[in-house]
């Protein structure tokens, strides 16, 4: 007689677990999970065989960012724009990849309830030599009148009035995480039954840890304050903390992923040619603030905390910060006071 194990839950079965404790809930936001992790199992699938399809590679266009725009990059930004239109929950989205907010406009989607930002393709630049790349995204609740499409203003709220935030990573598994005010899971895809599976419940980002992430190749345009603080990881020895170790990979959900897990700093300040840095802040740095407080850690653009930055515009950048409590309150005090 097979034994079935029962404690391994899939997405569906722990949002609406979760939404047990809240009668009001419509079941809108497990509804927008489930969509997510649909998106992310359709552009699964073109990862893991992107040697073999003709998936890889320049789509042949710039984007608004100015950078060249990946197969994969349109691939994945199709996918998930297409869950969310198509979907009961999403009445406009903010991508990476479109030159500005996508109102869905059409009787459903006026009625739904949240809008979504998002990152298709983070780390595009490693996707065609087999490096972990991933998908970020932001949930909010429209301020918009429910029943009219949704407005401007429903995409430009500060990262504080996010109601959830999350990743996928298509690494050596394949792993979508998630925040709400509820707190940080993470589930891992079992190929075999093509769900996500509560792998990695009630995540914590330790207090501190012995990894550094940043791209020594800027070292010289960083702050002094920055370079400072990269010189103090250097240093560190068994005294105080140390040896530290350097891992950049250049896909921060990778990154970031590691020192979530396994405690460490993530850095991608500004620089003097490009004082604002390259991240950006509503469907990069706001997601992962989100989830990297929830675990107990901090994400600041150097000054501030990332979440209470009023945004203006959709593609906007921000020095970033983030990373273990510890770690982030030895930052600041190289950088507190810079300008
Ligand atoms: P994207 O691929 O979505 O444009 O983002 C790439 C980002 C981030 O994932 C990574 O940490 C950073 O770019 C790497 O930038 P550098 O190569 O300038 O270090
Ligand atoms: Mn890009
Ligand atoms: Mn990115
Ligand atoms: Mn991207």
């Amino acid at each position: 007689m097979m034994t079935i194990n029962r404690n391994i839950l899939t997405l569906d079965e722990f949002t609406i677990m979760q939404l047990r404790g809240f009668p009001a809930a419509t079941g809108e936001l497990s509804s927008l999970f489930r969509d997510l992790g649909l998106a992310a199992k359709r552009v699964n699938v073109e990862v893991n065989k992107a040697g073999l399809v003709d998936i890889l590679g320049d789509a042949g266009s710039v984007n608004v960012q100015g950078e060249d725009v990946k197969k994969l990059d349109i691939y994945a930004n199709n996918q998930f724009m297409g869950v969310l239109k198509h979907g009961i929950s999403c009445a406009g989205i903010g991508s990476e990849e479109l030159d500005d907010f996508v109102v869905f406009d059409d009787e459903v989607s006026n009625n739904s309830k949240y809008v979504v930002q998002f990152d298709p393709l983070d780390g595009s630049g490693n996707i065609d030599v087999n490096i972990s790349i991933g998908t970020i995204f932001s949930v909010y609740r429209r301020v918009s009148e429910v029943g009219k499409p949704c407005t401007k203003a429903d995409f430009l709220q500060a990262g504080n009035r996010q109601v959830a935030a999350g990743y996928m990573i298509y690494g050596s598994s394949t792993m979508f995480v998630y925040a709400t005010k509820l707190g940080v899971n993470g589930f891992t895809l079992d190929p075999a039954i093509g769900e996500f599976c509560l792998s990695h419940p009630n995540i914590k980002c330790p207090s501190s840890g012995n990894v550094y992430s940043v791209n020594h190749g800027h070292f010289f345009r960083y702050s002094e304050g920055v370079r400072n603080y990269i010189n103090a990881c250097q240093k560190k020895d068994k005294s105080n903390g140390g040896p530290y170790t350097q891992r950049y990979i250049g896909s921060m959900v990778a990154d970031v992923h590691r020192n979530l897990m396994k405690g460490g700093i993530f850095m991608y300040p500004g620089t003097v040619d490009k004082p604002l840095g390259k991240l950006r802040l509503l469907y990069e740095c706001n997601p992962f603030a989100y989830i990297i407080e929830m675990a107990g850690g901090r994400a600041t653009d150097g000054k501030q905390r990332i979440m209470d930055i009023q945004p203006t515009f959709l593609h906007q950048r921000t020095p970033f910060f983030i990373g273990s409590m510890d770690m982030m309150n030895e930052l600041d005090t190289y950088i507190t006071g810079e300008k």
